[in-house]
């Protein structure tokens, strides 16, 4: 969809009250939803696949453990795959929202039971027919929350959504509250979202504009912080979290979405950055507290 009709339907949406606001984007988005479940569960199972080569690379068994994930999104396949595969005993899945419906979970759970016959656990009939060890939190700010006991903290574009006050006061929680030596492992998408259905916009098109110009363009339904990786890297550091590792990929000199990078004028406040630093995207952080 062009980027400028997108960002005109969420304005309409921000406009009416919360409820009826999330009542009729999640009606829109089913509407506009052409992907089929494999075409869903694929990026995940490949998230869960990178994810499980970082674990083993830094010697982190989850097996019987319980793990927490912030930002549950729609559908519950990485919480899935962590319980079938990596053999976890409980996932605990926080969203500020509430995207979570029985429908596309019932469908969700099928493909799972037929993939994982023996380790994928029973339903609950009456919690959203999500399988045993999934427990979700909707509508719930992780950091007014009694953390679960937990091996791993979890999350998957969804740093990129929360402000930096909150990211800050969520990590200085996780090192205050969490046994020392518990691990932290985000995906982060920093890129400009408005570029991922309409290519005509640059991956870091957002960068041009001010913080005060960008605010009037974003709403609730697509806000993004627009941190770079160094500030992601300092705002962890600043929480006396040790980093890990991190990767990132930048975009091939040679390709279209560099051309468009080098066609944005970038405001001031993103001026001390360097190209590397303002392309960096598919952002992986091990953390340790
Ligand atoms: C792009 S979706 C990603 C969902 C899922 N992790 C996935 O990979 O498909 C971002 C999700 O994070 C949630 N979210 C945004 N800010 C949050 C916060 N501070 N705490 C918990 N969830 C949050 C949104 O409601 C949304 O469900």
């Amino acid at each position: 969809m062009n980027h400028k009709r997108k960002t005109q339907l969420f304005h309409f949406l921000d406009l009416l009250p919360r409820r009826f606001g999330f009542a009729l984007y999640h009606t829109l988005q089913r509407l506009a939803d052409k992907k089929s479940l494999p075409q869903k569960i694929q990026p995940a199972e490949a998230t869960f696949r990178n994810a499980q080569t970082i674990l083993q690379q830094h010697g982190i068994n989850l097996e019987s453990s319980s793990i927490i994930e912030i930002g549950s999104g729609w559908l519950p396949s990485i919480p899935y795959f962590f319980l079938s595969e990596a053999k976890v005993a409980e996932v605990h899945t926080y969203d500020f929202n509430q995207h979570y419906n029985t429908n596309a979970i019932t469908a969700l759970n099928a493909v799972f039971k037929e993939r994982f016959p023996k380790s994928f656990p029973p339903i609950q009939p009456n919690n959203y027919g999500l399988a045993q060890g999934v427990t979700y939190h909707p509508k719930t700010n992780l950091i007014h929350s009694a953390l679960p006991n937990s091996a791993l903290v979890f999350s998957r574009f969804v740093l990129e959504h929360v402000t930096p006050e909150d990211l800050r006061e969520m990590h200085q929680k996780f090192k205050k509250e969490l046994p020392a030596g518990t691990h932290i492992l985000h995906f982060i998408s920093p890129s400009d979202h408005r570029a991922h259905s309409d290519r005509s916009l640059s991956l870091q098109d957002f960068l041009q504009y001010s913080e005060a110009e960008w605010n009037k363009i974003q709403t609730k339904f697509d806000y993004h912080n627009r941190l770079r990786l160094p500030q992601y890297l300092s705002l962890f550091k600043g929480c006396a979290l040790e980093v890990l590792s991190v990767s990132h990929d930048n975009p091939d000199p040679e390709s279209k979405r560099y051309q468009q990078f080098k066609a944005v004028t970038v405001h001031d406040d993103f001026k001390d950055f360097t190209e590397e630093e303002l392309t960096a995207g598919s952002i992986v952080v091990l953390l340790k507290t």
